[in-house]
């Protein structure tokens, strides 16, 4: 798919079909993660794979228990001091993001849903996976065939978000 087709293509999936998601497309989507850029290059995040629905139903228990219903789970985890900070700037923070972007960009490229998801207690999510104790979990996507087609959310315009040579807001 072109490149910007991706990008306006993707949306937040909360319904999934049962079909389970191809191996070769998850080590796509993951490989698009592993290339994503970060702070000093310290590449701080560790994905865990979720497709055993016990495992599946004790992370989606944390929050966002629709979540359940998806093939595969991605969690996303990172080492919090390997990148550092910048004065109040927590990098692991935009490291992971980033690399979740394009991890979900990949996947909308494969046709699979994702939908990021913030809202959860960290704490079940870390004990239902055996995360350690110094790492965060700072977010997770299901992962699968979409089973609706939402209409795309309103976006602020241009001219909203943006000027030249001085900050402007509107
Ligand atoms: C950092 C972040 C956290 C989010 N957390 C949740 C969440 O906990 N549950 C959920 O259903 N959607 C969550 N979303 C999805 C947003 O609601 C969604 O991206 C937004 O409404 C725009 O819709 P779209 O993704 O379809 O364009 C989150 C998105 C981001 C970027």
């Amino acid at each position: 798919m072109e490149f910007m087709d991706v990008i306006r293509q993707r949306r937040s999936i909360r319904k999934y079909r049962p079909d389970p998601v191809l191996q070769e497309d998850i080590e796509y989507v993951l490989e698009a993660a592993r290339l994503a850029p970060s702070w000093a290059n310290s590449q701080c995040w560790h994905f865990v794979i979720v497709n055993d629905p016990q495992v599946k139903k004790a992370v989606a228990q944390a929050g966002n228990s629709w979540t359940a219903q998806a093939p595969v789970l991605v969690v996303a985890c990172a080492h919090p001091t390997r990148p550092g900070t910048k004065g109040d700037q927590q990098y692991y923070m935009l490291d992971i993001g980033i690399a979740m972007e394009h991890l979900i960009l990949a996947a909308a490229d494969r046709g699979l849903g994702t939908c990021w998801i913030g809202a959860f207690k960290e704490e079940v999510v870390k004990k239902a996976l055996g995360v350690p104790e110094s790492m965060r979990v700072v977010a997770f996507t299901p992962l699968g065939y979409p089973a609706e087609s939402p209409r795309p959310q309103q976006r602020k315009a241009l001219n909203q978000i943006a000027s030249s040579n001085r900050y402007e807001a509107r």
